[in-house]
């Protein structure tokens, strides 16, 4: 099995074969959707929401994100693996941006690094592809963005915003990435963008005509119970799976019911 690389996705996207991107953030998830074929396992600052169970994505660090990472490189044989940069590990200057995004691939064992911003993060993007890290753009809503959005809402819905992502996008492919995320865009406004660069569009609640799609995993197995935003499609409900195998435990273990002799030792 041959890894998959940034490369494959270029030509995906000149075929019209469809870029599927899930995220992971420990090594039984990243196998089990690296043995079911995914092509990009993304490791997203996401964690912080629905690992941790923070409201944001601010409060997570570079050491968790290298840590998360590390697990899904070690689970993961074929697909391309994205490791999120987290909050204030790229904004503050370019060595900092060069230091940390080289953590994620020589400590984590990422491909790639993704980070949030448009012609506002140019340079940076910039900075990291000129030392030979791949960088994946993310534009639209961008969740570490959220005290300036004052709310995770859609955008690019009034013309002159969707102007400014139409020109975030060009600086993007610009700065050399080889990819990018859509995030909560208009599917009007993301067919527009995907037809206007070269590099593949990863869409999440941007519509059809993107070039791939990515979705949290714990999102599409019904895992986070709390809110679910309008993008996401529960494929399994794995939440009521797993209540079931804890309450079969509780029930058995206070009953006798286990262990049995087959559980123990003579
Ligand atoms: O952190 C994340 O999971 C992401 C994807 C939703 C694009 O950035
Ligand atoms: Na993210």
């Amino acid at each position: 099995r041959k890894q998959t690389t940034i490369l494959d996705l270029q030509r995906m996207k000149r075929e019209g074969e469809k870029i599927t991107v899930l995220t992971a953030y420990d090594y039984p998830f990243a196998r089990l959707m690296d043995a079911e074929g995914v092509d990009v396992i993304l490791v997203g600052d996401s964690v912080g929401s629905v690992v941790a169970g923070y409201d944001t994505t601010l409060p997570v660090t570079m050491d968790e994100m290298v840590y998360h990472t590390r697990a899904v490189a070690r689970g993961s044989e074929k697909a391309l693996v994205v490791a999120d940069m987290p909050f204030l590990s790229y904004q503050v200057d370019l060595a900092e941006a060069r230091r940390n995004a080289g953590r994620l691939i020589k400590e984590g064992g990422a491909q790639a690094v993704k980070l949030e911003g448009g012609t506002n993060m140019a340079e940076t993007i910039h900075a990291l592809v000129d030392i030979d890290i791949p960088v994946v753009g993310h534009i639209g809503l961008t969740p570490q963005s959220i005290h300036r959005m004052g709310g995770y809402r859609v955008q690019g819905k009034q013309a002159e915003q969707a102007e400014k992502l139409l020109a975030d996008a060009r600086a993007v492919e610009q700065a050399g990435a080889c990819a990018m995320v859509l995030e909560a865009i208009p599917a009007s406004l993301a067919k527009e963008i995907t037809a206007a660069v070269e590099i593949p569009t990863i869409g999440i609640g941007a519509g059809i005509d993107c070039d791939g799609q990515v979705l949290v995993i714990h999102d599409i197995l019904g895992l986070c119970e709390k809110y679910s935003p309008k993008f996401v499609k529960r494929y399994a409900d794995a939440a009521t799976l797993i209540r079931g195998g804890i309450r079969d435990y509780i029930d058995e273990v206070k009953s006798g019911a286990f262990p049995g002799p087959e559980h123990s030792f003579k």
